[in-house]
């Protein structure tokens, strides 16, 4: 899975960015190939493309989202490439969670009503010091997005060409079984509804690294 996160902050070195450096550890630790990225308002944003998961996270300054990422999606171009993305959101504040939910988080997702949101969390600026929120927000993120991709599955089963599928039975039988799950997560993550060679080749490539 890629994963990329977008952030705003006003602090080099502050509590967003701590907050974000545990998130992309945690995802890595999972296997999730991870990048960060800072927003500036207008930005080309048109890279997310390349990733299945977009995490969104800034502080609230002054009863605000901090204003890149706000404007990044009113103003640029981050919406119209967050297309179809399966979305993670949050926010570091002071405020409680009950007030924060009803406050802030509105105003990201105002702007994200089509897509799918796979988790939110208030992380408060103390939080790593009780890292379970942040692992929490973690957890909730993969487990949700390991059920987009068995929807996926379900709902659009992965058919083999027969290429791929005697490609596949060339190689030793005890890694087929592994082999077969990696290529059809793949292809579900990138909605093939086929695997070709090509297909299987770039999933084992990915797989190696
Ligand atoms: C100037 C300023 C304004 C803030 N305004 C709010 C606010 O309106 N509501 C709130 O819940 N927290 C507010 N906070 C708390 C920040 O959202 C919180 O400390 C956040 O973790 C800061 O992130 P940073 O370290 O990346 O800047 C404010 C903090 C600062 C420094």
């Amino acid at each position: 899975m890629r994963a990329v996160i977008l952030y705003d902050s006003k602090t080099a070195g502050g509590s967003t960015e701590a907050i974000i450096d545990s998130i992309g550890q945690q995802l890595a630790e999972s296997g999730a190939y991870v990048e960060k990225a800072k927003c500036k308002a207008m930005a080309d944003y048109s890279f997310v493309r390349e990733f299945d998961i977009v995490i969104l996270g800034a502080p609230v300054y002054y009863f605000l989202v901090s204003s890149q990422l706000l404007a990044a999606l009113i103003q640029g171009n981050l919406k119209k490439n967050l297309k179809r993305k399966k979305i993670a959101l949050f926010l570091t504040c002071g405020s409680p969670d009950t007030l924060a939910a009803v406050l802030y988080l509105p105003q990201l997702k105002i702007h994200l009503i089509r897509n799918r949101i796979l988790a939110e969390k208030i992380i408060p600026p103390g939080a790593l010091s009780e890292s379970e929120t942040i692992e929490e927000f973690v957890d909730d993120l993969l487990y949700e997005y390991e059920k987009t991709l068995k929807e996926g599955r379900a709902s659009h089963p992965v058919e083999w060409s027969d290429d791929a599928l005697g490609l596949l039975h060339s190689i030793p039988s005890f890694m087929q079984g592994k082999i077969k799950t990696v290529a059809e997560e793949y292809a579900a993550e990138r909605g093939c509804r086929e695997i070709t060679v090509a297909v299987l080749m770039a999933a084992k490539d990915e797989m190696q690294g």
